[in-house]
């Protein structure tokens, strides 16, 4: 068991809707176990401007319906740098922090590992990001409400596609992973999903469309965005080859990243924040929380920004059992 007086929490990185329910769980839980809560404004750079103010029980009520987060959110370049750690640190000292609670996603990640490495300062990281792509964990907050949000949006899509008989290139978010498009694509029923995990996909593409320009029927394609060139240079190419198509493209863009959060990201932010407090009171540092098996896990913050984590092959397979084409090896 370790003495935690002062225990500071930060979201970074992309915002994802949940984030508002963990920082309400790791206060609550810190309050209940007699902590002092610091809330950090705007990520670690919030940290190394002392951007800093209190948190109670009462000042995060209202909160978990609420996309985005109250702490806000940033990409700080600075915090990678030996001075950027060095004036975190500061800060960490002047506000006598026993411990740090970070919210978000690799990067956030990255930064917290860097913390640990050259300090070892007691931190403990959420995984909380629309993309899922987190090592050492199944699920990360926000992906949910994301995936409702793409269907929802896709749907609408779909009706004014086959009404005109189009082909609808939908570029959807996820960084430099497939789990938004491979999962949303799947509920959509989408014809084809392509995603950034593998290469050279337009030679499958082209015979699938060959096909279904033989049959005349309206499709709905999905892109990862990092997928080469995105959904605008897919679709340029696919226009020039198959002038016969009426060829449309949407980027889903932000709304993704917002509204209310679903219930399923409500319960893991809640589930994660009450165990990200519970392992540092345990002495668990230098770990994240996240889940194995729907189960509550610890994994070494260390692995879970070196390793890369796959999209799982079942999913690929269900997908194509019921007719979606994955243009993967
Ligand atoms: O990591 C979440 C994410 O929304 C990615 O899906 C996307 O590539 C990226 O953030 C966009 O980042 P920014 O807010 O910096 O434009």
């Amino acid at each position: 068991m370790t003495t935690i007086k002062r225990l500071g929490v930060l979201t970074s990185g992309g915002d994802a809707p949940g984030m508002n329910a963990a920082i309400r769980a790791v206060t609550r839980t810190a309050v209940n176990n007699n902590m002092e809560v610091l809330g950090i404004i705007g990520g670690y750079q919030g940290l190394i401007d002392d951007n800093i103010i209190p948190l109670d029980s009462y000042s995060v009520r209202g909160i978990i319906q609420r996309g985005g987060t109250m702490l806000l959110s940033a990409r700080c370049a600075i915090f990678k740098t030996e001075e950027g750690l060095a004036k975190a640190m500061q800060t960490i000292r002047k506000r006598q922090m026993d411990a740090l609670v970070v919210i978000g996603g690799d990067g956030t990640f990255r930064g917290a590992n860097d913390l640990i490495q050259h300090y070892h300062f007691p931190v403990i990281g959420i995984p909380g990001t629309i993309d899922n792509d987190i090592y050492g964990t199944e699920y990360t907050i926000g992906y949910d409400t994301c995936l409702n949000t793409v269907v929802d949006a896709v749907d609408k899509i779909r009706d004014t596609g086959s009404s005109h008989n189009r082909i609808f290139f939908v570029e959807v978010m996820g960084h430099e992973s497939g789990f938004v498009a491979m999962n949303s694509g799947m509920a959509c029923g989408a014809e084809i999903i392509m995603v950034p995990e593998q290469k050279n996909q337009m030679e499958k593409v082209r015979s699938f469309l060959a096909e279904r320009a033989r049959l005349n029927k309206s499709s709905m394609i999905m892109v990862a965005e990092g997928v080469e060139g995105g959904a605008m240079a897919i679709a340029e190419k696919v226009k020039q080859e198959f002038p016969q198509f009426d060829i449309r493209v949407s980027v889903l863009g932000y709304i993704q990243r917002g509204g209310s959060p679903s219930s399923k990201d409500r319960i893991a932010a809640s589930e994660l924040g009450v165990a990200a407090v519970n392992a540092l009171i345990e002495g668990k540092y230098g770990m994240m929380v996240g889940y194995e098996r729907n189960c509550i896990h610890l994994e070494p913050l260390e692995k879970a920004v070196k390793m890369h984590k796959h999209i799982n092959a079942d999913i690929i397979k269900v997908a194509e059992s019921i007719g979606t084409f994955t243009p993967l090896d």
